[in-house]
This record gives C-alpha cells, sequence and structure tokens, in this order.
C-alpha cells in the first residue's frame, strides 16, 4: 500500500511536485496520467527514495520513504524512464546481479530468477546478450529487474514509451497479470493506456492533482450534462421547439452555422435517458429522423479539460 500526502518538490525556484497526495491499496494497479513535465517522473523518485521531498510526506506498506528507507527500498521495485540493464550480459547473469544488490538469499537466488523469468516471459531468452534482444524484451527484463526481489510494490515510469504497437500490449499484459500479487503504480502520458490497465487513475499537470477516481467515475464525476446529437430534416423553428419541449432537454440547438443545417445538439440532464422521448417527438411532429446518438466524453476529453483548466487559472 502507498500513502502519499501533501508532497512536494522543488528544483530551485521550479516547482516540480506540489502538494500531491494519493493512496494506492494493496493489489490495485494506479496510473498517474499527466502531459510531458507533469511531475511523474520526480513523484516517482520520492517513492522511491531516490530523491527526497521538499515537504510533505510519502509511505510504502506503513514505511515512511525519508526516515525508513531501507524498509521502503526492500519492498518496493522501480523501473526508470531508461532501464539499467547492462547491454553485454545475458537475461540470466544480469537477474543474478540485480538480485544480488537487492540481497535475494543466495539459497533462494536460482527460484526467484526462474520465477521472474516466467512472470515477464523472457525465460526463453535467459543465455541471450541483453542488447541483441528486442526493445519490448528489453523493457521486460527492465520489468524482471524490478520483479527479482518480490517487492510488494512496483513503481513502472512510462513503462511502454517507445515501443511498437504489438510490444505495448504484450508490456501492458504481464503489467496486468502482476495485478493483485503487487501494488503497481505506472506513469504514462497516453490515455488509452490507463483505461485499459488501471483501476484507478490519478491525473497531475503542473505539479498538481486535478483529478482522481477509476477512468469510469472520472467520466461520470466531470460530465455536466449529457449531449445528444441528432439529425433531423424539417422547419427549423418547429423542429427546436418540439425538441426543448421534451421532459429532460436542457436545450437544443443547431450545431454550426448554416440555418439550413439539420444536424442538432441537444443537452439532457445528466443520468436522463430521453432517446426514446426525442425519437417520439420528432416523428409525432412529422420530422424526419435521420440520426440520433449520445456523446460520452472520453477520458482524453477530460483529461484535455483537466489540464487546460488548470494552465489558464
Ligand atoms: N533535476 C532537475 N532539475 C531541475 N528541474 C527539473 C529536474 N528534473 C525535473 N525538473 C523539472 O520538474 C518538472 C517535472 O519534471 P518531471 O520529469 O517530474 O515530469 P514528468 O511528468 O516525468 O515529465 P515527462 O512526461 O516528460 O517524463 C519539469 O518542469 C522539469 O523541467
Ligand atoms: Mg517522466
Amino acid at each position: 500500500m502507498i500513502e502519499v500526502d501533501q508532497l512536494s518538490k522543488e528544483y530551485g525556484d521550479v516547482t516540480a511536485v506540489d502538494g500531491v497526495s494519493f493512496r494506492a491499496e494493496r493489489g490495485q494497479i494506479l496510473g498517474f496520467l499527466g502531459p510531458n513535465g507533469a511531475g511523474k517522473t520526480t513523484t516517482m523518485r520520492m517513492l522511491t527514495c531516490y530523491l527526497p521531498p521538499s515537504a510533505g510526506t510519502a509511505s510504502v506498506d506503513g514505511y515512511d520513504v525519508v526516515d525508513e528507507s531501507m524498509e521502503v527500498r526492500r519492498r518496493i521495485g522501480y523501473l526508470p524512464e531508461s532501464p539499467p540493464v547492462y547491454m553485454d550480459m545475458t537475461v540470466d547473469a544480469y537477474l543474478g546481479f540485480v538480485a544480488r544488490i537487492k540481497g535475494v538469499p543466495t539459497n533462494q537466488m536460482r527460484a526467484r530468477i526462474d520465477e521472474t523469468m516466467e512472470k515477464t516471459g523472457v525465460a526463453h531468452v535467459r543465455s541471450n546478450v541483453i542488447g541483441h534482444l528486442s526493445k519490448g524484451y528489453r523493457q521486460r527484463v527492465g520489468l524482471a529487474q524490478a520483479l527479482v526481489h518480490n517487492p510488494s510494490v512496483l513503481i513502472l515510469d512510462e513503462p511502454t514509451v517507445g515501443l511498437d504497437p504489438k510490444q505495448i500490449i504484450e508490456i501492458r499484459e504481464v503489467i496486468k497479470s502482476l495485478r493483485g500479487e503487487h501494488t503497481i503504480v505506472l506513469s504514462t502520458h497516453i490515455l488509452p493506456e490507463v483505461s485499459m490497465t488501471c483501476e484507478k487513475v490519478v491525473i497531475i499537470s503542473q505539479g498538481r492533482i486535478v483529478g482522481e477516481g477509476s477512468p469510469e467515475s472520472l467520466t461520470a464525476q466531470l460530465k455536466e450534462s449529457d449531449v445528444l446529437h441528432a439529425q433531423v430534416l424539417g422547419p427549423v423553428e418547429a423542429v427546436g421547439e418540439a425538441l426543448r419541449s421534451i421532459d429532460g432537454v436542457l436545450d437544443a440547438r443547431q450545431e454550426g452555422d448554416d440555418s439550413q443545417a439539420d444536424s442538432w445538439v441537444i443537452s439532457v440532464t445528466p443520468g436522463q435517458d430521453v432517446r426514446d422521448a426525442v425519437s417520439r417527438a420528432i416523428i409525432d411532429g412529422g420530422f424526419s429522423l435521420r440520426e440520433l446518438r449520445s456523446q460520452d466524453m472520453s477520458l482524453e476529453d477530460i483529461f484535455l479539460r483537466l489540464t487546460t483548466e488548470e494552465t489558464t487559472v
């Protein structure tokens, strides 16, 4: 379990992380989403004891990252932005080397390395030199080095960056397979990544948290009103009147500047499904309904909105 409370980091007069608080429950995959320069890496470095916070606290399984950093390091596996792999070592030798540094007892070493290679899907390339592996496989080895001492918490900084689409899917599958056994914080600036991999999302922008929740709850929380799009053939005024008189419709207006346009945007009271009423009103009014669809706000819209609002403050 990870608890972060009012964590801040200043580099000279740059405030990289500004009073960030969040929790990741045991076994959860938490997505740390934010644009370039948001403070993701800085937060992760503080969580992994690589950087001392300027203010605030963070703890891993109840151990403070500053006062009990040895306990934290034992419990944490870290995959930094650039994986710290040695290109001229074989996978097996490298994992043995990392396991020794991380204090895996000699009598457990072989079993730990084999299990880690199994989990990350590198067992069949164990004798290969890391420098000869594809980027996707090198990233698997990066994951393996984070896992080899069986930490309860994994911190993965943009684990899919620079990989091709097939490799991205494979790495995501490996990460998802670790859910439950490990608490995982994964940073990304790619939106589909969080909805595909994470059960909780923390959105960070300019060092501050600007949104938090499940991908679904974030969408619900931020939806001010639901919107329907309709294509209706008929006299503009009469159609507008018919639409606006429906119970649950807040407003209806034509899309675009063209007064002849037959595309309508209908704002609806959140949570109310008025699609049947809309189609009935249009048919009853003697108009023709060509299309009716609802528009859900994607995490991408929310993300854009959150980050733009933040920058305009
Ligand atoms: N060592 C440093 N010295 C000074 N400023 C730094 C240092 N490291 C980061 N920063 C600044 O702190 C802010 C946050 O950077 P950070 O690397 O944490 O962001 P990030 O969210 O990981 O971005 P990216 O998506 O590009 O990896 C940025 O403005 C960055 O320029
Ligand atoms: Mg970063």
